[in-house]
């Protein structure tokens, strides 16, 4: 029976394709929604980062933010409480609290996300 609960219990991932790789523009952000959980995505480059997008602090989106990209961050529009886009971990508070973090990659033409959940 508890072996049965733990497996339950453990975290499920599922690849999920978002969008096509071309209609994430250099430096863009978009938000998705994945089974009722918002997410975002920012392109810089040829990297692509997914985490999720509502802050830890006041749960404000963050795609009202802005990217900054020497330091990989989302900065928040209300606060300028920012978090790594890696790792969802806070770098300036108010951020506090890490965001989930989420691996994404271009295969092929397709943008293409493992969301755990
Ligand atoms: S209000 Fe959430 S980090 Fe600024």
């Amino acid at each position: 029976m508890l072996k049965a609960l733990r497996g339950f219990a453990s975290p499920m991932d599922t690849d999920v394709t978002l969008c096509r790789v071309e209609e994430m523009p250099d430096g863009g952000m978009k938000h998705f929604e994945i089974m009722g959980y918002d997410v975002m995505v920012v392109r810089l480059g040829d990297q692509f980062y997914c985490v999720d997008e509502a802050c830890t602090y006041k749960w404000a989106m963050l795609t009202d933010g802005h990217v900054d990209r020497e330091r990989l961050a989302i900065v928040c529009k209300d606060c300028n409480g920012a978090w790594d886009l890696q790792t969802g971990q806070p770098k300036d508070p108010p951020a506090k609290f890490p965001l989930n973090a989420y691996r994404i990659e271009a295969e092929g033409d397709d943008l293409i996300v493992t969301f755990t959940y």
